[in-house]
């Protein structure tokens, strides 16, 4: 049965027993900072289980795109290794909400295995929680597996949770038997053994707890299920193979791989591994980059970036000299594009997006090469390549240390392993420390506290603020931050200076931070209270909490009271979250559809957007998309915002990206007839309000994403007035009529510039040449040889100014050994350079005496015997250099 025939049974099957069918979520959990990425079907159903989010549906099935690799589920140094680790695989999953539980969880399971795909009852094992009879008792009773099949495991095995924090509970697993071919052969292998012949394929999960960041377990609401069974491990069942790496989907990459170095792929050999992790890391990274992960130094891009590198050390352990791993992916889009249709859209982006990365990595290593020849020139004495140096090349360049290994080896060298080993522990732990920082912070407890019993009181927040601008609110919930102290009180908070209140309201016209839109700002007031809105954010699924400075009085748990939004701002900021969306409109009209929104910022000054592009915009492209956007500003365009079924947005032709976790009802925004986004932020009536859009600025934030900053209204016309000023001063200062003028008189200037420096650097070298017959004449023979050391004037050509002055010395006289200096105190660098003519004794090397003198100037270098130059930053040691290259010297002349 094939991996596409598995899936489609899977979700007919759950949907036939009353499961509504979901699609996969985006690998980036959404709104969720305590997972890095989606790491299991439940994911995004975590607020559905804690009874925070509610669904038209209680019983759910998905096929789900899981990455695991950083956080608590990270698989990535195994890939490749192992017969079934992953960085990225699918997970078939079916979920009770407060619906069925265990009875039904395992009898759905059972039929599926043994009725869709006909495992033989006979092989399968099962296994549950330590204390959970009521699991075992429905194995043996109802379902009718032998008592002797059933196993008790503890916590490490039998209780499951998606992270450090969130939904867990015990759970029951489902193994099969493969035959003692596949197992480990001892006599004592049994189940529980850790070797490929009982193997693991099925995890049902009792949800009960929510577990908080101090780790104490809080029942759910209600009692539910989360099931997970990997699709690759189960079609490796069905198909019989050793391992998931010969099942159909993952064969033909690795076909395909091998067929790129000229080989056909051997399942069996001993020396497959890198066409494995290539295969694995080729998956994870289509789809990471389909789901806006870019390469980066940090967070999910660290990884994504890690992941690349990964593959392509393993590319060229069998010979990939070149970036190929784009053109891996080009065979996963096409294998994948049927089950994952926008990998199909973004095909060129994401060939683009590995391109780029795999040049500049590939760059990477050739600078390590470089380094490494320098070391090991340092290291000839040792004998050893220091372990800093190897573990540099191996963090820093991506060299593995059996490749450094294998080049000191072919040097006589070695490495020194224990320090490699040491720096490598070292950065493991910072690393974990440093994928904790990008997502895995944990949502503040007080936050997730308020959400949970605002939801057991079944309380909603009514964010009435897109029709009215004032309203009154009950207040629920009060915070009170006293620098980083906060408290939660349980009745009122008092007015004083120095604390912020943050407080609930069950009705409230405040727009909270999101979707890249600022908060409101405002005021509260009633019964004597009044205090000024300095933000308005969500921190928890449904929880709006307003940020207040109390200027006067109390407030008070319980009480009414009265909520004003600033108009002024909220209009400048509606006007620039309109001209956002016709930016991404105009974006992908002008460069093409490949522009995705890789995140925005919209504020009462200014808009921001960021967007997946791999060139600077040119003035072109950007004149253009300012001129398609105020044409629509100038056209007053009707601006609707509707609340409809996804179904219906989707029809519409709304932009959105549907991976992510949206509610089934959704909020479409229309500006005119042209741009159509899910949006819940606030916008005007009419483009005309926009008044008028300018483009302050266009830059890169990191590879493949470009930023627009641009300004709305007032701030445009003030931005445009500023700039209209500076041309002004401009103008003035160069006496200039027009804007050509300007040009044509700073080509001029620039011109006479470099016809003055030209001339310089002529009358410099004129006066270097007259001085040489001085030069000569001042310095001493020996034998039959001659000494000239000099300290030339600054110039700023550095080096080749001494390498100018030794070869016309050298013409002149070719008995001669030259040593030069110069000083750039301008840069803070000296430099040295040592020569010798064809008449010179052959046994004297430049290089040699080279090597006696960079030490005073603090400086490294190298050459050869006709030639050696260095450069350091002690200045002052150049003269000594020079007073000593004049004493040693002569006695290198006899040797040879
Ligand atoms: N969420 C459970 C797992 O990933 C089913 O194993």
């Amino acid at each position: 049965m094939k991996v596409a025939e598995i899936r489609s049974r899977f979700l007919k099957f759950f949907e036939k027993n009353g499961h509504a069918v979901v699609e996969s979520s985006s690998l980036v959990p959404h709104n969720d900072p305590t997972l890095l990425f989606t790491n299991a079907g439940m994911v995004q159903f975590k607020d559905v289980f804690l009874g925070k989010d509610k669904r038209p549906y209680t019983r759910a099935a998905s096929v789900q795109k899981c990455v695991r690799a950083g956080g608590k589920h990270n698989d990535l140094e195994n890939v490749g290794y192992t017969a079934r680790h992953h960085t990225f695989f699918e997970m078939l999953g079916n979920f009770s909400f407060g619906d069925y539980f265990k009875t039904d969880a395992i009898r759905f399971a059972w039929d599926f295995i043994t009725q869709e795909l006909q495992l033989p009852t006979d092989k399968l094992y099962v296994t549950v929680f330590r204390e959970d009879d009521e699991a075992a008792k429905i194995w043996e009773k109802q379902i009718g597996v032998p008592k002797e099949r059933i196993y008790r495991f503890d916590e490490k095995d039998n209780f499951w949770s998606m992270g450090e924090t969130g939904p867990c509970g015990p759970c029951s697993e489902i193994f099969v038997d493969r035959g003692a071919a596949h197992g480990c052969g001892r006599p004592e292998c049994a189940m529980g053994c850790d070797c490929d012949r009982f193997m693991e394929f099925w995890n049902l999960v009792f949800m009960q707890y929510n577990r908080d960041a101090e780790g104490n377990l809080h029942p759910l609401p209600k009692p539910s299920v989360d099931t997970g069974m990997g699709l690759e491990r189960i079609a490796s069942i069905l198909q019989k193979t050793e391992t998931n790496y010969e099942i159909d989907s993952f064969l033909e990459i690795l076909q395909k791989i091998a067929g790129m170095v000229g080989q056909t792929y051997d399942p069996k050999a001993k020396d497959n591994f890198p066409y494995r992790v290539i295969a694995d890391h080729a998956r994870a990274t289509t789809f990471l980059i389909t789901d806006g992960v870019m390469p980066a130094n940090e967070g999910r891009g660290y990884v994504l970036r890690r992941i690349i590198r990964r593959a392509i050390r393993y590319g060229k352990k069998i010979g990939l000299d070149k970036p190929f791993l784009h053109k891996v992916c080009g065979f996963v889009i096409e294998q994948m594009a049927d089950a994952y249709p926008d990998i199909r859209e973004k095909a060129a982006f994401i060939s683009r997006a590995v391109q780029a990365e795999e040049e500049q990595f590939f760059k990477t290593l050739e600078r390590g090469l470089a380094l490494l020849d320098e070391e090991m020139a340092q290291a000839k004495a040792s004998g050893k390549l220091s372990g800093d140096v190897a573990f540099k090349l191996y963090d820093t360049f991506g060299f593995p240390v059996d490749l450094t290994r294998v080049i000191c080896q072919e040097n006589g060298l070695t490495v020194d392993e224990a320090a490699f080993e040491k720096a490598m522990e070292k950065q493991k732990s910072q690393s974990r420390a440093h994928w904790k920082g990008a997502g895995e912070a944990t949502v503040d407890h007080y936050y997730e506290d308020i959400a949970q019993e605002l939801a057991e009181r079944n309380v909603q927040i009514k964010f009435v603020g897109y029709d009215a601008l004032q309203a009154h609110g009950r207040c629920l919930a009060i915070l009170q931050r006293h620098g980083q102290e906060k408290t939660r009180l349980e009745t009122a908070a008092m007015a004083s200076p120095d604390v912020i209140l943050e407080a609930v309201f069950d009705e409230t016209p405040f727009y909270a931070e999101s979707g890249g839109q600022a908060g409101d700002r405002g005021r509260v007031s009633g019964h004597g209270f009044e205090g000024e809105v300095i933000d308005v954010l969500k921190p928890a699924e449904g929880l709006v909490v307003v940020h207040i400075k109390p200027h006067k009085g109390m407030l008070t748990i319980g009480e009414s009271y009265q909520q004003e939004t600033d108009q002024q701002l909220r209009n400048l900021t509606a006007r620039n979250h309109t001209a956002t969306h016709m930016l991404h409109w105009a974006l992908r009209k002008v460069l093409g559809t490949h522009v995705k929104q890789a995140g925005s910022l919209v504020t009462s000054d200014l808009l921001r957007f960021d967007f997946s592009h791999f060139q600077a915009l040119t003035e072109a492209e950007l004149t253009e998309i300012e001129g398609l956007i105020n044409d629509r500003i100038f056209s007053e365009q009707e601006v609707r915002k509707d609340e409809m079924e996804k179904e219906e947005a989707v029809a519409a032709g709304a932009i959105a990206f549907f991976g992510e976790k949206y509610g089934d009802r959704v909020r479409v925004v229309r500006v005119g007839e042209f741009s159509t986004e899910l949006c819940g932020g606030t916008h005007v009536d009419n483009t005309a309000e926009i008044n008028l859009f300018v483009i302050a600025q266009e830059s890169s934030i990191a590879a493949g994403v470009r930023r627009i900053t641009a300004y709305t209204s007032q701030k445009a016309f003030e931005y445009l007035k500023s700039r209209e000023q500076e041309s002004r001063v401009v103008r003035n200062k160069l006496k200039a009529a027009s804007l050509e003028d300007v040009t044509s008189k700073i080509d001029k200037l620039l011109q006479s510039e470099r016809d003055l420096k030209k001339q310089i650097e002529k009358l410099r070298a004129q006066a270097l040449a007259q001085q040489i017959d001085t030069i000569l004449e001042e310095s001493p023979m020996v034998q039959d040889t001659r000494v000239v050391t000099f300290l030339c004037p600054e110039d700023d050509q550095g080096v080749k100014t001494l390498r100018d002055l030794s070869d016309q010395i050298l013409q002149k006289a070719p008995n001669t050994v030259v040593v030069l200096g110069m000083r750039q105190d301008s840069v803070n660098k000296a430099f040295l350079l040592v020569a010798k003519g064809k008449q010179v004794p052959t046994g004297f090397s430049s290089q040699e005496l080279l090597q006696k003198l960079a030490p005073e100037i603090n400086g490294r270098g190298g050459g050869k015997a006709d030639m050696a130059q260095a450069g350091g930053d002690k200045l002052d040691g150049l003269k000594l250099a020079l007073n000593k290259a004049r004493d040693l010297a002569p006695a290198m002349f006899g040797k040879g």
